[in-house]
């Protein structure tokens, strides 16, 4: 049996023989004596709950500044039989990008984060370890008409986000940031780099939204910038129950999908301390809204569609797109760009999510009774995010992420603790299993769908070692639906061995069926 410290050694024999300049390979393989491991093991972890979990640390960390450095070490893993982990943002909810019950490596793409913006095309070519803070940035410093239309945190990475869906303000009027991919590199099993025309539809249709990393390891995206008005408005209304916070996010089903496309309202829930002494704990919700337009505009359209939130024009402030990326990631008003640029994550925290898609608007008693779940807790938080306008207009079937038309809203659900301890943990992930059971007849059905992007291994993990179809189904058809299977065929075409596995990867589908 081979030891950790002799597979480290084979590994690093291997790859100085993949290097006609050996010296290189100390500067992109950290293992675990370096003094850089655990700094750099950390430094992209944003669930700070996987921070300490030594059951499964890395063999080596690589960070590539080229292709064939990673062609190099698929190479050496697969000679050693050691698992791969390729990480961009290191977001992933539940640490999938840098752990692994088996001996592993982690491909940091840390170093690969050009940006090329063509404009008279208005296109852009990504590497996948940008992070949307750099790629908004890249784009907001040179135009004031030009957009993305991927998620709010800036240091989530576009390798994992862009193939498992992402969506952020500009849903509505855009969809998500995979209906917005023009072509993509990835290197394949075989360490083959493919561009669209050579990977072909099925797999390029693959890998966004099916999540990268069941197929490949993605290299960098092509993507179509959108236009937006060089002036938007932005606004966040905030009430408390006492102030009619049930009416009015019982209202807002009803209205924010149906809105003009231009208008994105989403309503953010959290238990929040109240009256003199803080001591009354009380509900809040916030209308946090993005409007593709001026105020003059933005004030009529809500007195007509939404006045009961009483929208004025001091409620509203007028920015760019790109200041509208500081809004939405909670930036104070008034600091430069550049903040979009750092790395220190804003939101690190230990924390457990779970999603649902609406499809009927709650009965206000259906609200109260989270109200009453979200009193007994502290640090929860809801996030409802409304779809319609042209996510309604996608088909199921255009990119795996199937959750279109007739959904109302998707609904995230977070809780978080301070403490990385087994007991608050175990306390906290209990409860928020409890408040997605009593949702359970609310939301969507059969299946009870959710959101890749918002990773969730309660739903179903694949065993150790082995793959099983109809294993994944449970879980596959919740994040997929209908997608599900021809996701598995492509994973037949592209990795019929199962190299890139992982709890929640997509496994090959196997002849019978
Ligand atoms: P990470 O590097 O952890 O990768 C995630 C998964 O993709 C892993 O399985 C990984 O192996 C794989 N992967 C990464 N790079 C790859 C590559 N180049 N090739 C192949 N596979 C690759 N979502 C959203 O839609 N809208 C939002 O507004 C937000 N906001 C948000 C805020 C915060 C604080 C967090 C923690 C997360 C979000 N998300 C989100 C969710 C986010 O979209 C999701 O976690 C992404 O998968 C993160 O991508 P990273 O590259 O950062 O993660």
């Amino acid at each position: 049996q081979a030891t950790s410290h002799s597979i480290h050694g084979d590994f690093i024999q291997c790859m100085s023989t993949q290097f006609r300049d050996y010296t290189k390979s100390f500067e992109i393989i950290f293992t675990s004596d370096s003094p850089l491991f655990q700094s750099i093991l950390q430094s992209t972890i944003q669930n700070m709950r996987w921070l300490n979990y030594s059951t499964s640390t890395p063999l080596l960390i690589v960070t590539p500044f080229h292709e064939s450095e990673i062609q190099a070490v698929l190479l050496c893993s697969k000679k050693l039989g050691l698992q791969i982990r390729t990480r961009s943002g290191g977001h992933d909810y539940e640490g999938l990008s840098y752990l692994c019950d088996t001996p592993f490596i982690i491909i940091d793409l840390i170093n690969l984060r050009s940006i090329e913006i063509n404009f008279e095309e208005e296109t852009a070519w990504v590497q996948s370890g940008t992070t949307l803070g750099e790629l908004y940035y890249a784009i907001g410093e040179k135009t004031s008409v030009h957009a993305f239309p991927a998620g709010l945190c800036p240091t989530v990475g576009v390798g994992g986000h862009f193939s498992g869906g992402g969506f952020g303000t500009l849903l509505r009027k855009y969809g998500l940031a995979a209906d917005n991919i023009l072509d993509a590199y990835l290197m394949d099993v075989n360490g083959q780099i493919l561009d669209r025309k050579a990977m072909g539809e099925d797999l390029f249709w693959a890998i966004r939204g099916g999540g990268g990393a069941s197929f490949g390891i993605i290299l960098s995206w092509k993507i179509r910038l959108v236009r937006v008005p060089s002036t938007v408005t932005a606004f966040t209304i905030s009430k408390t129950l006492e102030q009619g916070a049930t009416k009015l996010v019982h209202m807002w089903q009803y209205i924010a999908y149906k809105l003009p496309e231009d208008l994105f309202i989403r309503v953010i829930l959290q238990n929040v301390q109240e009256g003199n002494n803080g001591n009354n704990k009380t509900i809040q919700a916030s209308f946090n809204s993005l409007f593709l337009g001026e105020i003059d505009k933005l004030i009529p359209l809500m007195n007509e569609s939404f006045p009961e939130l009483g929208l004025l024009a001091e409620n509203c402030i007028q920015m760019s797109w790109i200041e509208s990326t500081l809004y939405f990631a909670g930036f104070q008003q008034g600091l430069p760009l550049e903040v979009l640029l750092d790395k220190t994550q804003l939101y690190k925290s230990n924390f457990k999510a779970k999603s649902d898609f609406v499809r009927e608007p709650i009965p206000e008693e259906g609200l109260e009774g989270i109200w009453k779940m979200f009193l007994a807790e502290e640090m929860v938080f809801i996030i409802m995010d409304p779809f319609g306008g042209q996510m309604n207009r996608i088909p199921e079937s255009a990119v795996p992420f199937p959750h279109r038309n007739g959904n109302l809203y998707n609904i995230q659900y977070i809780v978080k603790w301070e403490v990385n301890d087994i007991k608050a943990s175990n306390k906290q992930i209990h409860w928020i299993r409890m408040l997605y059971e009593y949702m359970r007849p609310y939301v969507s059905k059969d299946p009870r769908a959710a959101y890749l992007n918002y990773r969730d291994l309660d739903l179903g993990t694949n065993s150790l070692g082995s793959t099983s179809y109809a294993e994944a189904n449970e879980w596959g058809k919740k994040y997929f639906k209908g997608n599900f299977k021809r996701l598995t065929r492509v994973k037949s075409m592209t990795d019929p061995q199962n190299s890139f596995r992982s709890e929640q990867s997509i496994p090959p589908l196997p002849r019978k069926y």
